[in-house]
């Protein structure tokens, strides 16, 4: 840890945000579709790192960090943690302790669609489950409303028409401003842009996985039919949780996601992928970048993706990540493609 980082976790509840956040930081902001809202390219997501089991100062750094360098989009769901909810609790408190009288400087988003509470009540779409589930998290936040309110997975039970009219009337509840969806394939996202549209619900983004290894929304027109019908994408895991990074090209460090959690499994760091990193990673070091840097660079490189949410378990990894060049020449797009094409 260097002096300053330590300096910083120091302050603990005394630290200030910085006043040069807005000119200091590289960070540009990008419109969410055709709407009025811009979010940085780069957003912090607190999926993993910030539950009841994390290091309370290390996440304090991390957010405080990011909103220093112009980073105002932090994105939650009912379920980050482990357990279920810490970690709008520990956003909340951060929030209170740090940044009160800055609300109107950071856009918030969290979800519901997972599994939430024990009963029929606490997953999937329906109205009940996603007002009372917003309820929650405004609460576990301690906020008034949300930026934004994503349905966070399709739920083929739920007819789509009770579902999208309950994030329609969050909004008009004053709870939510805007409207995203997440992991709706392209058809779903079709069925839903036509009644968001009849009924004029400010729906603008949605949430979808994307990254160099992950082209699924290329594959399945979600990205152009986005492009065609002005909303805008957010591409979550776009380290695709941290394999485009350093991080596991000499082995797997005991301090990674690789080795602490479930979601990323050690089996998916195979030789074949290994090798496409390290090509990945000279192309990348012909730009000046690091692979992490060149990996968000490159998602970013599509006006329709209006923002990236990177992880991160220190504050410095969120310093690297902001360091983005999303300008690619033909010639930099067809190597990238040979190699992820490549088996
Ligand atoms: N809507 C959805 O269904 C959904 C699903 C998944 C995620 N999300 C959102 O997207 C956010 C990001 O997802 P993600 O955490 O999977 O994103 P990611 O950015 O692909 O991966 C983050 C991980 O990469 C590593 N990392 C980050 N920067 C690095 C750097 N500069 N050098 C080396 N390693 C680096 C860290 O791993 P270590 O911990 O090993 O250091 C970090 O925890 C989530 O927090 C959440 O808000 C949404």
């Amino acid at each position: 840890m260097d002096d300053f980082t330590f300096k910083q976790l120091m302050l603990g509840k005394e630290r200030v945000p910085d006043p040069m956040r807005y000119r200091k930081g590289a960070v540009n902001y990008r419109r969410a579709g055709k709407s009025g809202l811009k979010l940085p390219e780069i957003s912090l997501g607190l999926w993993h790192n910030f539950g009841s089991f994390d290091h309370f100062e290390v996440m304090r750094d991390m957010i405080l960090t990011a909103f220093d360098h112009g980073v105002c989009h932090f994105d939650l769901a009912n379920n980050y943690g482990p357990r279920n909810g810490s970690a709008e609790e520990n956003f909340g408190k951060i929030v209170r302790e740090n940044l009160n009288g800055y609300r109107d400087e950071l856009c918030i988003s969290t979800k519901a669609g997972f599994g939430m509470w024990k009963g029929p009540y606490g997953d999937g779409g329906s109205k009940k489950y996603l007002t009372a589930s917003l309820d929650q998290s405004l609460s576990r936040l301690g906020l008034d409303y949300v930026d934004i309110f994503y349905h966070h997975r399709p739920d083929p039970e739920t007819p789509i028409e009770e579902t999208c009219y309950a994030l329609h009337l969050l909004v008009q509840r004053g709870k939510a401003l805007y409207i995203g969806i997440s992991n709706y394939g392209r058809e779903e996202t079709e069925a839903a842009v036509r009644i968001f549209r009849e009924l004029k619900t400010p729906f603008i983004l949605h949430q979808s996985c994307y990254n160099l290894l992950d082209r699924r929304i290329e594959e399945n027109g979600l990205k152009d039919f986005a492009a065609e019908q002005g909303f805008g994408i957010v591409a979550y895991s776009p380290l695709a949780q941290g394999l485009l990074s350093d991080r596991y090209l000499s082995g797997i460090p005991d301090d990674s996601r690789m080795r602490k959690s479930f979601t990323l499994r050690e089996d998916r760091l195979t030789p074949a992928l290994l090798k496409k990193l390290l090509a990945l990673r000279e192309i990348a070091a012909a730009r000046g970048q690091t692979l992490a840097e060149f990996a968000l660079s490159w998602v970013l490189r599509d006006p329709v993706v209006t923002s990236v949410i990177v992880g991160a378990s220190s504050s410095k990894q969120i310093r690297e990540n902001l360091k983005i060049d999303p300008a690619f020449s033909a010639e930099e797009l067809e190597k990238i493609e040979r190699v992820c094409k490549s088996e």
